[in-house]
Parts: C-alpha cells; sequence; structure tokens
C-alpha cells in the first residue's frame, strides 16, 4: 500500500450520479479507497481495525487516541493501545494532549521506537474532562498553541518520513466556529491532510453534522480534506463525497457492529452496487471472531476481552428481532464458551429488516454544556498565565 505510486483508483464515474473518486496519499502512504476509520476510544483497537481491514483492504484505519503523557509515562494501558496486527499496512496511531512541547516528545518516541506510520492529532474531542483543559475540539479556538503543537510534530515526523493529519471539529458552537482557520493553520504547517467532523463541540453527537462546512473546507483548502459525520451505509458515503468535493470520508458509529460497511463503501466507491448483508448467523461469526482477537488484544485475559466486547455484541445484534430478554442475556456473558451457548439458541437465518439497514447507532445525544477553561472564548491566543496553567496539569487519563 505505501508509495504504491498506482494510477488513480476512479478517474471517471461510468455510472449517473457516480462522483469521481480518486486515491489519497498522505506522504509515502497510499490510500487506494479514500476511506478512514475514524478514530474511537474503547472501539479501534486492532482487533476491530483487523475485522474492518479484511473487508476494506484499501482504506486506512486508525487507532484511538492516545495520551501523549501517558505514552510519556510509558502507561502500560497507552503502550497496549500502540500495538498493531501483523496484518496491518499502516500503522496509524492518533495522540491526544494540549501542551505541545509534551505531545512533541511523545512524537519523537514513536519516531524514535518506530512505533507508527502516520500520526493524527486529536482536535475533536467534547468530552468534558478534555475541553475543560483546552484539549480536543477546545484547542483550535487558541490558535498559537494549535499551530505550535502541528508544528512540533510535523518537525519531528517529517524527519522519519511520517505523515501528520488532524481531526478537528466545526468549532467549539456556530458563533464560535474555527474550522476554516484550522484547516489552513493545518495546511501551513504541513499536516498532509485534515478530517472535519462536521459537529462543533455543543452538539457533541446530536443531530445531523453540517456536510455544507466539509464543502467549504474542501473548496478552501489544497490538501485533501476527508468528511466525517453521519455515514451509516456506503450511500451516505458517496452522498457526502457528491455534495462536499471531500477527497475521501472518515466513518466513525457506523461501522460499529458492521466492520463490513468498509466493504461496502469499496464497492460503492468503485461504482458497484454490491453490499453485504450478513444474516445472524454470519454476524455471529464476526462477532466470535472478534472476541477471540480481544482475548489476544487482552494477552490471553478471556473475562477481559469478554466484557470488552459486550458493547460490540449489543451492536452486532442491534437491528435483529432477538427480543429484549435475549439481548440482556448476552451482556451477561464472562467468557467465550458462554458466548457460543448463547448463539445457540438464537435463529441464525434472520437478516436485518430493509427498514433498519443503514440507521443510525451508537451515541446521539447533545452536550449539556460545553466546558472551557475559565476565560477562554476571551482571546483567540494564549496569554503566559493561561499556558502556565494549561499545561501545569495536561490529564494523564483523557478518554472519550
Ligand atoms: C465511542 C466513541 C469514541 C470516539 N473516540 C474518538 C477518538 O479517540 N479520537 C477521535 O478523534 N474521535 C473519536 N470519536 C469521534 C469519531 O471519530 C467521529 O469523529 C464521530 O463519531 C463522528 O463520526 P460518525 O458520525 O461517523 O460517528 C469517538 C466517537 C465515539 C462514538
Amino acid at each position: 500500500m505505501q508509495g504504491s505510486g498506482r494510477p488513480p483508483y476512479r478517474e471517471e464515474a461510468d455510472q449517473p450520479g457516480q462522483p469521481v473518486i480518486k486515491p489519497v496519499d498522505l506522504g509515502p502512504i497510499h490510500i487506494p479507497t479514500p476511506v478512514v476509520l475514524s478514530p474511537m476510544a474503547g472501539v479501534t483497537n486492532w482487533p476491530f481495525r483487523t475485522l474492518c481491514e479484511g473487508y476494506g483492504p484499501d482504506g486506512l484505519y486508525v487507532a484511538e487516541m492516545i495520551t501523549a503523557r501517558a505514552l510519556l509515562a510509558r502507561n502500560p494501558k497507552a503502550f497496549r493501545l500502540c500495538r498493531f496486527a501483523p496484518s496491518e499496512k499502516v500503522r496509524s496511531l492518533q495522540l491526544y494532549g494540549v501542551n505541545p512541547a509534551i505531545v512533541e516528545q511523545a512524537a519523537q518516541m514513536l519516531v524514535d521506537g518506530d512505533m507508527a506510520d502516520h500520526i493524527d492529532l486529536n482536535f475533536g474531542c467534547p468530552v468534558p474532562k478534555v475541553t475543560r483543559r483546552g484539549g480536543g475540539s477546545a484547542l483550535p479556538w487558541k490558535t498559537d498553541i494549535f499551530a505550535d503543537l502541528i508544528a512540533r510534530v510535523v518537525k519531528v515526523c517529517s524527519a522519519a518520513g511520517i505523515p501528520v493529519t488532524a481531526k478537528i471539529r466545526v468549532g467549539i458552537d456556530h458563533d464560535h466556529e474555527t474550522f476554516m482557520e484550522a484547516g489552513h493553520i493545518a495546511q501551513e504547517e504541513g499536516c498532509a491532510a485534515v478530517t472535519l467532523h462536521a459537529r462543533t463541540t455543543a452538539e457533541y453527537y446530536g443531530g445531523h453534522s453540517h456536510w455544507e462546512r466539509i464543502g467549504q473546507l474542501v473548496e478552501a483548502l489544497d490538501i485533501p480534506v476527508f468528511g466525517n459525520g453521519d455515514i451509516w451505509g456506503a450511500d451516505d458515503a458517496l452522498d457526502m463525497v457528491r455534495q462536499t468535493g471531500c477527497a475521501g470520508v472518515a466513518v466513525g458509529r457506523g461501522c460499529q457492529g458492521r466492520p463490513w460497511l468498509f466493504g461496502d463503501i469499496k464497492n460503492a466507491f468503485a461504482g458497484s452496487q454490491d453490499r453485504l448483508d450478513p444474516n445472524l448467523g454470519q454476524v455471529c461469526q464476526v462477532m466470535l471472531r472478534h472476541g477471540r482477537l480481544l482475548v489476544d488484544f487482552y494477552d490471553g485475559d478471556e473475562r477481559m476481552a469478554v466484557h470488552d466486547l459486550r458493547k460490540h455484541m449489543a451492536w452486532y445484534l442491534k437491528g435483529f428481532p432477538v427480543g429484549g430478554p435475549t439481548r440482556r442475556s448476552f451482556m451477561e456473558c464472562e467468557s467465550l464458551a458462554d458466548l457460543e451457548a448463547r448463539i445457540g439458541d438464537l435463529d441464525l437465518t434472520l437478516t436485518l429488516p430493509e427498514r433498519v439497514r443503514d440507521k443510525p447507532r451508537g451515541r446521539i445525544r447533545y452536550a449539556k454544556k460545553v466546558h472551557l477553561p475559565y476565560g477562554w472564548l476571551d482571546s483567540r491566543t494564549s496569554s503566559h498565565e493561561e499556558r502556565e496553567q494549561l499545561f501545569g496539569d495536561d490529564p494523564m487519563d483523557a478518554s472519550y
């Protein structure tokens, strides 16, 4: 996949309405099908990425955010998140941090240890414990810190030929939008691409994302823009490209319990109508495989693996008419044997009803309130006091 210099995946559309979709190059990384598994904390570890990549071998599969400080402290959980399956073609990690010097050091550590081929920077997290420290989606508001952080990471990574990308939101809220400026800064400071989750922090995961903002960013930038937000099925991915002109799409919640969505999007981008529509038996085989991979991820700790798998079980079963008591019984699984026994009780010939296919799944709520450091919105640049306060207590463990 890397540096293969292949011709464009699709120069011309051969169907009416088929958008022109080309491969995207991030430095030496060639992405024939420009679809990205959007980082999701607690979800996009190597077992899940492996399943997704199996269906869409030409995309980019990003790990979940890793806190720069935790990495520097050699926190074992952070290190676990840096592992990859041998089958993964691109080792793609996402770093999170507020203090540019700390994120720079973490990037240097990844470079020195040859731990990644691509680094994405998290400027999209809306979680209060992150934004109240000026991190995630709050950071682009302070253009000086934002630019400094990107510049430092790009410098460290470019020396090793590692492309850096930035993942941003539209802004804090619609009165405080940051995406346009953030996109320009990311481009000027050397990012290879930007992903825009077209919601504000205040919108959290509620409502529909504002795809028109993606189109505006595409117009304004020269580097590739990946559009993100509300891709629930392959047709949504086509619609987003058609409506915004984005170079590619990033998919989060839509693939929860449906790793085959990457196969569907690959087909759709190639102009094919073929879609995967597994019945419950086939879905359960994927679920079991996912469970076995998680046992490896947790170094043989089956109980931990099955507990982690529980949320995925709910997503895999979503939409199948199996009934509430059955769903609840899966949430009590303690081992893979328990899981197999529960699968054995299902009608494996069930198929997903048409009306629930490609429908929203996962988190869908608005933020109750955006939490920011005191006086954050007063100025677009940071004061000396603000920086001292912020960098004094970078969180060690910021999870979504
Ligand atoms: C459970 C969960 C965890 C997430 N973790 C991360 C993360 O670690 N880093 C990040 O940049 N975005 C994270 N996100 C945001 C997603 O990457 C994505 O931007 C968002 O869900 C919108 O895309 P979607 O509509 O396709 O889900 C997370 C989202 C969810 C639902």
